[in-house]
C-alpha cells in the first residue's frame, strides 16, 4: 500500500510547536512580526501571501503587508524593503517571488538584514546553507525534510533525483540533502530542462523531488518500484470548476502512486509545510533579534 503523506497533519504539528514559541515570546513581552511584500497581480501569488498573513493571525504573529503595483519601480521596492528593515517590530521580511522582470529581487534582498531574511534567500544566508551552516533553512526545502522525517524515510545513503534547479526549491533542497546531518547524507542529482534521458535518471532514484513547475511532468513510467515521490508543483490548469481552474502537481499522481511506496498529494502535501516553516523561521528570527 502506498503511503500518501498528509502534509496538513504534519504542518499542524509544526504550527503547534510554533504556537508554544509565540506564547513564550509573549511572556517576555515580544510579539513576533512578519512583513510580506507583494509586487505582483498574479492571483496565485496573491493567494499565497494572504494564506501567509492568515496563518500569522491564527498564531498571534503580527502580520504586516505591503502591496506594490507591478509597474512600480525598483526604487519603490527598495524603499519599502528598507523601511521594513528599519522597523524593530518586524522580525521577518518576505518578498514574494517572482517579482516583475524590470526589478532585481536578489538586489532588493541584499537590503534586508540577513537576520530578518526568513526565506533564507539573502546571499549571506544562501552562502551559509551551501557552507553547511544554515541560519534559516529555506521554507519549502525544510518542509520537505520534515515530511520525509515524518514518513520515516531515511535519506542517509539514498539516491535522490531532483527535477528543477530553482533558487527557491531545487538548489536549496539539493544542499540540504547532501549535508552531513540528520535528514541529509544523500547522493543528489539535480536535473532540469536541459537534462538528457530524464526518465532514466528518475527511475534509478530512491527519492524523486519534482520541482520543475511543469504540470504532471513526472508520470508513473518515470518512477522506480517502491520509490518516494515528493511533488512540489502547484500548477493552475483550466478546468470547469467553480474557480475555473484546478491544481495539479508536477507529478501525475495516479500513475506515480501505483509505483511509489510514499507520495505527497497536491494540494495537501508540500504546500502547507512551506507556510508552517515560514512561521517557524519567523519565531526563530524574533528570538535571535530579541534574545
Ligand atoms: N514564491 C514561491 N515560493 C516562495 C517562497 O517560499 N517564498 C517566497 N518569498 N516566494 C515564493
Amino acid at each position: 500500500m502506498t503511503h500518501v503523506i498528509d502534509g496538513n497533519a504534519v504542518a499542524d504539528r509544526i504550527r503547534d510547536d510554533v504556537q508554544n514559541c509565540v506564547t513564550a515570546l509573549e511572556d517576555e513581552g515580544v510579539t513576533p512580526g512578519l512583513a510580506t511584500v507583494l509586487m505582483s497581480d498574479d492571483p496565485a501569488s496573491e493567494t499565497y501571501v494572504s494564506m501567509k498573513q492568515r496563518a500569522c493571525d491564527e498564531l498571534g504573529i503580527e502580520g504586516i503587508h505591503r502591496k506594490l503595483e507591478p509597474e512600480a519601480s525598483a526604487d519603490d521596492l527598495l524603499e519599502t524593503v528598507i523601511e521594513l528593515d528599519g522597523d524593530p517590530t518586524v522580525h521577518g521580511i518576505l518578498l514574494q517571488m517572482p517579482v516583475p522582470d524590470h526589478v532585481d529581487g536578489t538586489n532588493a534582498l541584499r537590503h534586508v538584514d540577513p537576520l530578518k531574511d526568513v526565506d533564507g534567500f539573502h546571499p549571506e544566508n544562501v552562502g551559509r546553507l551551501v557552507a553547511g551552516d544554515p541560519r534559516y533553512k529555506p521554507c519549502t526545502p525544510h518542509g520537505i525534510q520534515k515530511l520525509l522525517e515524518a514518513a520515516d524515510v531515511d535519506t542517509d545513503g539514498s539516491d535522490v533525483v531532483i527535477v528543477g534547479r530553482s533558487e527557491i526549491v531545487g538548489k536549496p533542497i539539493a544542499n540540504l540533502l547532501i549535508q552531513k546531518a540528520p535528514g541529509g547524507n544523500a547522493t543528489v542529482t539535480v536535473c532540469h530542462s536541459r537534462t538528457n534521458a530524464l526518465a532514466e535518471k528518475t527511475r534509478q532514484a530512491d527519492i524523486v523531488v519534482a520541482a520543475a513547475g511543469v504540470p504532471e511532468l513526472v508520470d508513473g513510467s518515470m518512477i522506480g518500484a517502491g520509490a518516494v515521490v515528493i511533488d512540489v508543483g502547484v500548477n493552475r490548469i483550466d478546468a470547469e470548476t467553480e474557480k475555473g481552474y484546478e491544481l495539479v502537481g508536477d507529478v501525475e499522481f495516479d500513475s506515480a502512486r501505483e509505483k511509489a511506496s510514499v507520495i505527497t498529494p497536491v494540494p495537501g502535501g508540500v504546500g502547507p509545510m512551506t507556510i508552517a516553516m515560514l512561521l517557524y523561521n519567523t519565531v526563530a528570527a524574533a528570538s535571535i533579534q530579541t534574545g
